[in-house]
């Protein structure tokens, strides 16, 4: 297994109330799959995301990711295996706006240890055209687009999205869809995404149902569609 996650636990205490996120969740990815988490909004689904991806921590379980034991890690070791492993994928792009493309990924790039080729990536997500462009210059979809080439260009072992298609309509959501299944086969990557919507499942290897902190259901699907079929 690529990814391990076991008796994850974490409550957030504010004020004098504790509320419990995360009940003891458990789920799995093998190396090069897609898994879907699927749940009602505050149901800890990017609480999970998070932590796997080393920017939040929980109170008790375990996260492994390629062998490495991250919920043991300290602060500085878990600052290098975000930066080493992980590229994050937001609902709302978070573009740095007096950047344009090109250098919005650039940032990124030159911080990682094993980059890929910034033109070639942006071909990939059809926007090599739009390299010199400012964010405010582009559409949703296109800004979206730019968001998925800053986080694969550092070539990660694990691409974690949190709604990724949250903010854009059907055909503009079809299209980041499509990109991620081609990115997943084109460079390998380990792809976990949260989402509202239950049709996208289909392109999934692995769903996981979150309800109130705890998985419902899980799920292992042996024929995946291509992303360009899945209506909803
Ligand atoms: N930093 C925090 N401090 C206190 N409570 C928090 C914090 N972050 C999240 N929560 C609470 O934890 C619960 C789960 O939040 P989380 O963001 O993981 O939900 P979610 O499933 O991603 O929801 P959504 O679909 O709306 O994004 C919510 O009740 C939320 O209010
Ligand atoms: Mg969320």
């Amino acid at each position: 297994m690529f990814l391990k996650v076991e008796n994850l636990k974490k409550s957030y205490k504010t004020a004098d109330v504790t509320t419990t996120v995360l009940k003891g969740v458990g789920m799995n990815l093998d190396k090069g799959e897609i898994g879907v988490i699927l749940g009602p909004s505050g149901s800890g689904k990017s609480t999970l995301l998070n932590i796997i991806g080393g920017i939040d921590r929980c109170d008790c379980g375990t996260v492994l990711v390629d062998n490495i034991e991250i919920t043991k890690l300290n602060d500085i070791e878990l600052t290098d295996y975000r930066r080493k492993n992980i590229g994050f994928i937001f609902q709302f792009y978070n573009l740095i706006p007096n950047l344009t493309v090109g250098e919005n990924i650039e940032v990124v790039s030159n911080i990682s240890s094993s980059p890929l080729n910034i033109d070639e990536v942006l071909k990939a997500v059809g926007m090599l055209d739009k390299k010199y462009r400012f964010p405010k210059e582009l559409s949703g979809g296109e800004q979206q687009r730019v968001s998925i080439a800053r986080a694969v260009v550092k070539n990660p072992k694990l691409l974690l999205c949190d709604e990724p298609t949250g903010a854009l309509d059907f055909s503009t959501s079809r299209d980041i869809l499509k990109l991620l299944q081609k990115i997943n086969k084109d460079f390998g990557s380990t792809i976990l995404m949260i989402t509202h919507n239950n049709a996208i499942s289909a392109m999934a290897n692995r769903v996981y149902r979150v309800r109130s902190g705890e998985i419902l259901e899980s799920s292992v699907n042996n024929t995946i569609i291509p992303a360009e079929r899945i209506e909803w």
